[in-house]
């Protein structure tokens, strides 16, 4: 007879089945069965606390170490991700410099795709190098030979994103994970533009992953968050310094909120993925379009890899292009717009779409040829019905004055 299945065991339940039942447990006072929201920032102590470290993160003493909900989000995305152990953080930002801040000193070296979320560059280009004399190479990830060349003696990490931000460039996750070990330096990724289940990096070597929980995991606008997942000793250490002793914590509502919103992940990214490579292949078709950015197109430079390395299950929701005209005629094109909506962010329920603009900030060199003549867009597909996204598309590309251009 079969074994009674058990739900709190991601061992033996599929994605979908973590996903809505992952770090919920029963309350045990009320009965409730979704965890509730606890905005508590401190837990009763034991009646003699004398002998107590106060800082501890195990158990529950003061919500800046961990609280009820952040405990929960934490216990899914570490099962998620395949990791042993996570921390939540106030924001995408908070985790990615709490890794930074946590496993580097002065004098340590990163090697760093050039294309990355802008904030990231920053903290690579800007912060860490004058403040703290950590110093930085950036090298074209596609190119392996190039991250070989960049390792240093002192190189203690190599930091990518599985699809980039903004270009949708794609990372050999498992390629560079043996150029980092080899050289004695762990491989961080940021894989929020890939969620499970289309990837997990950790099984394909990569030593830590990194989310910005305020997009596709929340997936509907309305919280932040971050989070880092790998094993547990090093994150032990990621959240004693950069959570405990920093104090970057997730706050209890919005844990719960994305714990909420993380519930219809695999759901959500089906959706986005179908969607997205049907806008991707009628922006490919329009003689109006000057270039298209998505790794589901054969056209785009790591469509092999990006087959091989996602192994069938998509290739996110996230694309890049630009009308064949100048700037202004991208920011005509957009006024245009009626189901989808100009605004920052990604991953969202809806369709959220920004002029990232023709120059790379902090040096135009680090994007391709294309999306510097023409500026760019950057598309996150949401959920509404990919006919309207397209028809959208469609009539506001009829009613733009288009200006400038090269391919007509
Ligand atoms: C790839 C990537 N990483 C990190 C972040 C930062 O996340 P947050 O805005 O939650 O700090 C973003 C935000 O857009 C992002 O796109």
């Amino acid at each position: 007879m079969a074994e009674r299945p058990d739900k709190h065991d991601p061992a033996t339940v599929g994605s979908a089945t973590w996903a809505v039942h992952g770090g919920n447990a029963v309350d045990p006072t009320s009965g409730a069965i979704r965890t509730p929201l606890t905005m508590a920032n401190s837990y009763q102590l034991p009646e003699d606390p004398t002998s107590m470290n106060w800082s501890t993160t195990e158990g529950l003493v003061y919500t800046r170490n961990g609280g009820v909900n952040q405990q929960g989000l934490e216990k899914k995305l570490a099962a998620m991700e395949g990791g042993t152990a996570a921390a939540a953080f106030a924001t995408g930002v908070a985790a990615l410099h709490g890794v930074f801040f946590t496993l580097l000193k002065s004098g340590d070296h990163l090697v760093v795709s050039d294309v990355t979320y802008e904030a990231t560059w920053r903290l690579f280009a800007e912060l860490l190098p004058q403040r703290y004399g950590i110093e930085a190479t950036f090298v074209d990830v596609g190119d392996l030979d190039a991250v070989r060349a960049a390792v240093r003696p002192n190189t203690r990490i190599v930091h990518v994103e599985t699809i980039a931000n903004p270009t949708t460039k794609v990372a050999d996750i498992r390629g560079i994970a043996a150029i980092a070990h080899e050289a004695g330096a762990l491989l961080t990724v940021d894989s929020t533009f890939t969620p499970p289940p289309l990837f997990r990096p950790l099984d394909h070597g990569a030593d830590l992953v990194i989310h910005s929980l305020t997009k596709y995991i929340n997936g509907h606008g309305d919280a932040m968050g971050g989070a880092v997942i790998g094993d547990a000793a090093t994150i032990g250490r990621i959240r004693h310094d950069a959570v405990v002793d920093v104090g970057g914590v997730i706050s209890p509502f919005n844990a719960w909120m994305i714990m909420r919103g993380s519930v219809t992940l695999p759901l959500r990214l089906a959706q986005h993925q179908s969607s997205a490579q049907k806008v991707a292949d009628f922006l490919a078709s329009d003689p109006r379009i000057g270039f298209v950015a998505y790794p589901g197109l054969p056209s785009h430079p790591q469509h092999e890899l990006a087959t091989r390395q996602f192994d069938g299950r998509g290739y996110g929701g996230m694309l890049a292009f630009a009308l064949d005209g100048d700037p202004d005629t991208q920011n005509r094109f957009v006024a245009q717009l009626g189901v989808i909506t100009s605004a920052v962010s990604l991953g969202h329920d809806e369709s959220l779409i920004v002029h990232v603009g023709s120059e790379g900030r902090g040096g135009s060199d680090r994007y391709p040829e294309a999306f510097r003549t023409y500026g760019h867009l950057r598309l996150s597909v949401g959920l509404e019905d990919a006919e309207d996204l397209i028809a959208d598309l469609a009539g506001a590309l009829d009613r733009t004055e288009i200006t400038g251009g090269t391919k007509r």
